[in-house]
């Protein structure tokens, strides 16, 4: 019923749920006779706080050790929309998601402890969106919504309605790991036991989502009409979201894992990287490439090369000497340019490298048998920081404040942190030979002395789930699950929130260095990251499949709340053809998080490289940089309700059921239609679009009008991408550039589409506007501004007004964003260059002439 699924752990469609837990007891809800729990208790707390129950176990099984003999079952309608159901050890504290990490309401009452409230028998526990439904022997549990009683969730067997269009993955198996988001039936990057379900009931899209808040890895089996959940700790915590459209329920999911970090300005511009500028000259090459090209670019990127020997928080002195680096920084900083570096987890073992001194002094380290834990990264034999020890995380901030003061970058890119190691187990520092940094011609393979860990349970687990596929051990190329963190933490049920405690100390180190707004891009991710970092899809393929897969992989990732995700355009490795990279810029100049980024062994793919590349970058890019209000004030919406950038074509369109599972199209915030070319030799796009208006934004005199599924064949030649702004939309949009800073400095358009043809029709809009530097992204008196356009056609008289919330004085606005000069209240109603029709209108208000920071009228 919706996505097809792709790249990531998130799990769309209905279900059915059968769910265990093992290796340190096992919790089970099978619903045949005879296994599985009765409950035996149910009391409601005072003041709305639940309901608690106890279950017994009726009859043992022991597949997988011992099961827990009593379990307390917690239930709380937690919002109006927002229902947790609870279920773990009646007598022994479980592993669970620190509260620290992601703040919730705590779920009481402790382990053992005795309850008081007035025992409940009703066999229904109503909520004012979603009732919670119980079987008192065997138990099971379901939730239902009220208005219609639409099951959501059962864990009882039974049919389903409608049918499900996952991709069949089977099982797909959630714990963080370093395998690229290229390969199939395998754990990835992060963890989010999420999915959304889209139905179509009675002509009507009805959506809620289904989170599974547990740390540990699991492995999640869709078998056509149920899901199966494996987890191999923590607890059974769900959390059940109402929804019923897609905005409301990514709104009720990040008002509880946060909402998504508000990213600068600048961050929405250009990106170039590559692994492999083997000093300062080539960086300052490419810049001057992209500007010989008149390619848009805000931020250059290097990976691991400026960095002495791979050591993170350093600098090569002689490929990047300090001095030269700091002049080139003077320079694209004073154009408006920024500079992002990489940093990875591991700290270089090595006596003599402050970083690993003090982290030593400090005692931060991931330990094995009181020692910290040995691996091997870049710089060779590492140590990996312990983000959930405080101290490690003071000390995280104090080393990026030090690195801040050798080389003021604008942002950091935190990579390898699922976390990767190149060796498996217990491992020492080889004796007899050195380990070499890799490079072309030096693979990463293991070079330390490594032992298998296979004496205790948290290395091998009785429960083996599809980890780096199934043969492989859990700490297969990561931290051995033996391990511990801070306070005796198992890396076992910590694994996968490292790149998520990482991302958190990031942030805390960048917001308190200038108390600017920071930008994190993060490779691993879990339920929250999107609160602190961006996430780019990790190492893909110059493949054409690849090129596919990433729309829903950055769909998936706007419902997971953290919006600001792309691809490595044109791929990672390896390389791709020129007509590949020209289709994958076309598309990628749409994406959230838009950044060109390669492998050493790749040839070279800066967008200029090819002359063909670099026209079909200069358009699509090109009308990136126009709309970057729109993008800016998108972001401004993902951050007040988690609202996803680019979203899949059912958020605007519940109802249109066959857009359900499209995901070779997709919409920029509410009307923003993007059709990109994604079949080699291709240069026509059969597109779908739901009925109504659809103007080409590139000449807004094509138009689509749609009355339904049949796809439109739309021209697209080599060189141009199909993007189209929807019916009753006002888009402001400006005058573009190369460059963030000076693209916001020209004038607005208002964009203003209105049905095809239509006497009578009405559009509206808005933009976001303040001065990119302040952490928070609020409308505050003077710091802020939030327009709202609009537009109304009656015949042949088109109006177009605007309200203004948060600084509604022109020379406040003036101030902090000069390119919304103050005008003067007569320039209100002028009326030169408008030009109007009704197909489709472009107010053209220029320069000084329009006081955005003042409402306005305008009809002409
Ligand atoms: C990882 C990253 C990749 C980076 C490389 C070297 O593979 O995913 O983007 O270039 O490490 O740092």
């Amino acid at each position: 019923m919706l996505l097809p699924l792709s790249r990531s752990p998130v799990l769309l469609g209905c279900l059915l749920l059968v769910a265990l837990a093992a290796s340190n007891g096992v919790l089970a809800t099978p619903s045949k006779a005879g296994f599985g729990y009765k409950l035996v208790s149910l009391v409601q707390l005072p003041h709305g706080g639940g309901l608690v129950g106890y279950l017994q176990v009726k009859q043992r099984t022991s597949t997988y050790g011992p099961d827990i003999p009593r379990l307390r079952l917690f239930v709380k309608h937690e919002t109006r929309e927002r229902v947790r159901v609870q279920i773990t050890d009646a007598e022994k504290q479980r592993w669970e998601v620190p509260y620290n990490l992601l703040p919730r309401e705590p779920a009481p009452p402790v382990p053992g402890a005795k309850l008081t409230g007035a025992p409940f028998t009703a066999g229904e526990y109503p909520g004012e969106e979603l009732v919670f439904t119980y079987g008192r022997d065997p138990f099971w549990f379901a939730v239902h919504r009220k208005s219609t009683r639409q099951p959501l969730f059962n864990t009882s067997a039974g049919p389903l309605p409608g049918g499900i269009r996952l991709r069949p993955n089977d099982p797909y198996t959630i714990y963080t790991t370093d395998i690229s988001a290229i390969n199939l039936n395998t754990d990835l990057y992060g963890s989010h036991p999420v999915y959304m379900d889209l139905r179509s009931l009675g002509g009507r899209g009805v959506a809620h989502a289904v989170l599974l808040l547990n740390s540990n890895g699991m492995d999640v089996f869709y078998k056509g009409t149920s899901l199966k959940y494996k987890v191999i700790g923590g607890l059974l915590d769900f959390y059940f979201f109402a929804g019923p459209t897609p905005l409301a329920v990514v709104d009720q999911y990040t008002s509880m894992i946060g909402r998504p970090a508000p990213m600068p300005y600048w961050a929405f511009g250009f990106h170039q990287c590559r692994w492999g500028y083997k000093n300062l000259s080539v960086v300052e090459g490419v810049v001057e490439g992209y500007r010989n090209a008149q390619i848009p670019l805000d931020v250059i990127w290097n990976d691991d090369d400026h960095m002495d020997a791979a050591k993170d928080f350093t600098l090569d002195p002689v490929n990047y000497p300090r001095p030269k680096l700091l002049a080139f920084l003077d320079k694209i900083h004073a154009q408006g340019m920024k500079y992002i570096v990489l940093i990875d987890p591991g700290i270089a073992v090595n006596n003599s490298y402050g970083v690993y001194q003090r982290g030593m002094a400090r005692d931060i380290f991931i330990k094995l048998d009181g020692q910290p834990y040995l691996a091997q990264v870049w710089p060779g034999p590492v140590y990996f920081p312990d983000f959930l020890n405080p101290n490690g995380v003071s000390w995280w901030i104090d080393e990026v404040r030090r690195f801040h003061d050798l080389v003021p970058v604008d942002g950091l890119w935190i990579d390898m942190n699922e976390a990767s190691n190149f060796c498996t187990g217990k491992c020492e520092i080889p004796k007899t030979h050195a380990c070499p940094i890799p490079d072309s011609k030096t693979p990463w393979v293991c070079c330390l002395d490594c032992k298998n860990l296979t004496n205790t349970r948290w290395d091998e687990p009785p429960y083996k789930i599809n980890a780096s596929g199934q043969t492989a051990r859990l700490g297969f190329n990561t931290i051995a699950t033996s391990a511990t963190h801070y306070n005796g933490i198992l890396e076992y049920n910590a694994h996968s929130l490292y790149g998520f405690s990482q991302a958190i100390a990031t942030h805390r180190a960048l917001q308190g260095l200038q108390g600017k707004r920071p930008f994190i891009l993060t490779r691993s991710t879990f339920v929250g990251s999107g609160a602190y970092a961006a996430h780019w899809t990790g190492d893909n393929k110059g493949t054409w499949e690849n090129l596919r897969y990433s729309i829903s992989t950055v769909l998936n990732f706007g419902i997971f709340g953290m919006p600001m995700v792309g691809a490595d355009t044109c791929g990672f490795y390896p390389a791709p053809t020129e007509e590949l990279c020209n289709r994958w810029i076309e598309l990628g100049a749409f994406y959230p998080f838009s950044r060109d980024h390669a492998n050493f062994a790749s040839p070279r793919q800066e967008l200029y490289v090819w002359e063909s590349v670099a026209k079909s970058a200069r358009n699509a890019l090109g009308m990136r940089y126009r709309l970057l209000p729109y993008l800016y004030t998108l972001n401004y919406q993902a951050h007040l309700t988690g609202a996803p950038v680019a979203r899949p074509v059912f958020f605007s369109f519940p109802d249109f059921a066959p857009c359900y599972g499209l995901s070779t199209q997709f919409l920029l915030g509410k009307g923003v239609m993007v059709s990109p070319v994604l079949e080699e030799g291709a240069t026509s796009v059969n597109a779908v679009f739901p009925p109504g208006s659809w103007y080409n934004l590139f000449d807004t005199t094509k138009v689509v009008v749609s009355g339904g599924p049949a796809p439109v064949r739309l021209d697209a030649p080599l060189n141009e991408i199909n993007v189209h702004v929807y019916q009753n939309t006002v888009l402001p949009m400006q005058r573009g550039g190369v460059i963030s800073k000076d693209a916001r400095a020209t004038p607005f358009t208002l964009v203003v589409a209105f049905p095809f043809g239509a006497a009578e029709a009405d559009a509206e809009g808005d933009v976001y506007v303040d001065d990119d530097e302040r952490p928070e992204m609020v409308l505050a008196e003077g710091q802020a501004t939030y327009v709202r356009f609009f537009a109304s056609v009656r015949g042949k008289a088109v109006t177009v007004r605007s309200e203004v919330e948060g600084a509604d004085s022109a020379t406040a606005v003036a101030t902090t964003s000069p390119y919304f000069a103050a005008g003067d209240n007569a320039m209100l109603h002028r009326h030169d260059g408008v030009e109007g029709s009704k197909k489709s209108v472009s107010v053209e208000v220029g320069g000084l002439a329009l006081p955005l920071g003042k409402s306005f009228t305008m009809t002409w």
